[in-house]
């Protein structure tokens, strides 16, 4: 278990932010090293050539160590839905092909594969939950020779649900379906290892449980992928681009592995040192301990909502971070907006009031919660 880790954070004593899910605040070091880039943008003499590479670099390692891949498999890129397209681009589907997605899943993961249906005649597959509220078993039987995609996260975002991903890899390696993972909620909380989770793509945003800044992300592309077509042509993405003087001798060979699939100006002076900061942070906690202590802190909040009649899912279906409180006579109207008044910060998604911590909350922040609850009920 971890101690409390708030004193990294600026988190006001009176602001209970049980909302990692939707945003995560950012550590003081993140911030430090956002300040460090803009100050080097500011003065632009202090950045060399060099430094458009070893930052990306050296990122790419770290979210590479986060999830057991080789730094040459992870692309950056600004956003989930952009590493969705990625996916989507060089998994070509045919006519009567499926693509599987969850009921209620986020859109990143949903949009693109709509999208690719439509141009190409195949079906986009809602799957629902077994009669128990089982969601692998589910995945499991819409894995026949149709389903050309399994688009999936580790957890539903809206409940915490979660997949059982190692058993959905090894069925769709016996299918021919390929995997399409979104992890935005579940990377830096929940172990993954894509040696143990073979999947074609993973995707991820970095701005929540990551602990990074918005408008970055990653791709991690199994070797199989890594000569496909990137969304963009950008100039640092091709053999030799370190050489700024030889630009203009168009190359049609691409940098090695998925850097392929980088973003244009992936190298961002202030983007990249913030998320640097954050992985390096999270590597140095461990996403064991993270989700050890984030498991108690949920089984507890679990244990008092039970107490006010709120439901949520028994621990070994919903992921260690994350509830969602339901409600037996639904949701109250403006929940969100009421506890907020009170600075108590959550989320309404789907039928559950999503409580979402990290290891910046306390025992008084849950205190808050309830006292919040206890007032409106
Ligand atoms: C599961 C999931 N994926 C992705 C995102 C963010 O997507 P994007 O990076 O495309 O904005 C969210 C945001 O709530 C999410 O819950």
């Amino acid at each position: 278990m971890l101690p409390c880790q708030r004193h990294l954070f600026d988190i006001p004593e009176d602001v209970a932010w049980l909302n990692c899910a939707y945003l995560a605040p950012l550590m003081r070091s993140v911030c430090a090293a956002g300040e460090w880039g803009i100050e080097r943008k500011r003065h632009p003499w202090r950045i060399t050539p060099k430094d458009f590479f070893t930052e990306s670099e050296q990122l790419r390692a770290l979210f590479a160590r986060l999830i057991n891949a080789d730094p040459d498999h992870i692309a950056i890129t600004p956003s989930a839905s952009y590493g969705a397209a990625i996916a989507a681009r060089n998994l070509p589907l045919e006519a009567g092909q499926r693509v599987l997605v969850l009921d209620e899943q986020f859109p990143s993961n949903v949009y693109a594969w709509k999208a690719s249906c439509q141009a190409a005649g195949a079906e986009l597959i809602t799957l629902r939950p077994t009669q128990d509220g089982d969601w692998t078993e589910a995945v499991l039987a819409a894995l026949d020779e149709r389903a050309a995609v399994a688009a999936l996260p580790q957890c539903r975002w809206t409940d915490g649900a979660l997949l059982d991903l190692e058993r959905i890899s090894a069925a769709c390696r016996q299918a021919g379906t390929a995997l399409v993972l979104d992890l935005t909620q579940s990377l830096g909380v929940l172990p993954f290892d894509v040696t143990r989770v073979r999947a074609d793509f993973v995707v991820t945003a970095c701005y929540k449980w990551l602990l990074g800044p918005y408008a970055l992300g990653f791709v991690y592309a199994a070797p199989e992928h890594q000569r496909g077509l990137p969304l963009e042509f950008n100039w640092i993405a091709r053999k030799g681009s370190e050489d700024f003087s030889r630009l203009v001798r168009y190359r049609d060979e691409y940098q090695p592995g998925a850097r392929r699939f980088d973003m244009g100006e992936r190298a961002n002076f202030h983007l990249l040192p913030m998320a640097v900061a954050a992985l390096d942070q999270i590597l140095e906690w461990g996403v064991d301990r993270i989700q050890v202590t984030l498991a108690a802190r949920t089984r507890s909040v679990a244990e008092r909502a039970a107490e006010f009649g709120l439901d949520c899912l028994a621990e070994d279906r919903r992921a260690a971070h994350f509830l969602g409180l339901g409600f037996p006579q639904g949701i109250p109207d403006r929940l969100s907006e009421t506890l907020a008044e009170r600075k108590v910060f959550v989320s309404v998604r789907g039928d559950s009031l999503r409580v979402t911590p990290h290891l910046y909350n306390t025992d008084e922040d849950v205190e808050r919660l309830f006292a919040a609850l206890e007032a409106l009920m």
